[in-house]
């Protein structure tokens, strides 16, 4: 199994500026999942689930995840919020659930300053009770494949990035 730190969550709980903090303050190399399928398809994930569906772009996450668990060590890895299905998840590394409850998660997309573009370039959360009904489903999903759950609602970024340093990075 590799030695990697994978943060998993739903969309909008974030998973990318937590990931980001944790660079801030450990120094450790970071990737993101949709990142890299963006730059190996160079396009949008908007335009892959425009122009290929969903079905191609979660075989897409599959063939991502094979490579991480094959190729990369000791690395934080942010993921879309649909990439814990993929097959063999745990062979990554260590599965760190962000949560908070939809409605903190709502809230979180709305007050950015940018929460037009945020919802804009999420293909599955154009409808908000659609979105709901997809976090009820996953809810317990989710907490299934974590090896650690992190309570994100409310906390501020850096308090959320030293918990997790201090219990799953240099523990
Ligand atoms: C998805 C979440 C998105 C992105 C794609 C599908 C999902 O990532 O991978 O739109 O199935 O929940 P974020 O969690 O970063 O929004």
């Amino acid at each position: 199994m590799a030695d990697n730190v994978v943060l998993i969550g739903f969309m909008g709980v974030g998973k990318g500026s937590i990931a980001r903090e944790i660079v801030r303050q450990s120094g450790m190399i970071a990737i993101d999942t949709d990142d890299i399928i963006e730059s190996m398809e160079n396009r949008k994930i908007k335009k892959i689930f425009e122009e290929e569906g969903e079905a191609y772009f979660r075989k897409t996450e599959q063939r991502v995840a094979n490579w991480l668990a094959a190729s990369v060590t000791g690395t934080l890895v942010s993921t879309g919020g649909g990439f814990y299905k993929v097959k063999s998840l745990k062979k990554i590394g260590k599965i760190v659930l962000l949560h908070a409850d939809f409605d903190t998660i709502y809230r979180r997309i709305l007050d950015h300053p940018n929460a037009a573009k945020k919802l804009k370039k999420r293909p599955l959360f154009q409808d908000v009770s659609k979105a709901r009904a997809l976090y009820d489903e996953r809810e317990n999903a989710y907490k299934k494949v974590a090896d650690i759950v992190i309570d994100v609602g409310g906390k501020p970024v850096e308090k959320v990035a030293k918990e997790i340093i201090k219990k799953v990075i240099k523990k």
